[in-house]
């Protein structure tokens, strides 16, 4: 199972890039998580759309292959951190995220405003949000990195527990497809 990782942090020692990069170390040898790069894309502008964009292009065909998304995205005053928004923006009118499965991680659990706003944008554009994959880190402040997440029993139970969750709702979601 393949599974797409998005950071919406462009910050060298993110948390969130941090519990993705432990996610998919955790991950057992049947699930491949690859990180995706957003930090790339040009702002979004609707002018651009059907130009060939090669981050716009990689991102998708990446996506395409994906059997779910994984979100991990900081609070920004309040709202969605530009990054993910804007490479959110990008996947509106293309075919690759419809109904994709997504399992979301919050690695700063009083960040409630932007992961509503997530939760919302996410479903406004047909995706499939997997409530029992849900992850929250209590991660801001901490100063941990991947291999300091690594080295923590409880993280680690949770980042296995919300991916073992999230590999079953794909399984129910791809099952409800083919009986639709
Ligand atoms: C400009 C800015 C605005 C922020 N606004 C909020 C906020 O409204 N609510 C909140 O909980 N944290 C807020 N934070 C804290 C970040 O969400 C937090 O530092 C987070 O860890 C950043 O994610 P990262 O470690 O993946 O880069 C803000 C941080 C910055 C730099």
């Amino acid at each position: 199972m393949k599974l797409l990782a998005l950071s919406g942090s462009l910050r060298k020692a993110s948390y969130n890039t941090a519990a993705l990069e432990a996610l998919s170390s955790l991950a057992p040898s049947d699930i491949e998580i690859q990180i995706g790069n957003i930090a790339d894309l040009p702002l979004y502008n609707p002018d651009l759309e059907g130009e060939s964009i090669p981050s716009l292009d990689e991102l998708k065909a990446v996506l395409a292959e994906a059997s779910g998304l994984i979100i991990a995205s900081p609070e920004y005053a309040h709202g969605i951190s530009g990054p993910m928004k804007n490479a959110l923006d990008w996947l509106v009118s293309g075919e690759e995220f419809p109904y994709k499965p997504i399992m979301l991680i919050n690695t700063s659990p009083r960040a409630c405003h932007a992961q509503e706003a997530l939760k919302e944008v996410l479903t406004t554009m047909s995706g499939i949000l997997v409530d029992s994959a849900y992850v929250s880190l209590p991660l801001l402040s901490s100063g941990l990195d991947r291999d300091g997440i690594l080295a923590d029993t409880a993280l680690c139970h949770s980042l296995k527990t919300g991916l073992n969750n999230f590999r079953t709702g794909i399984e129910v979601s791809s099952n409800n497809r083919l009986i639709d």
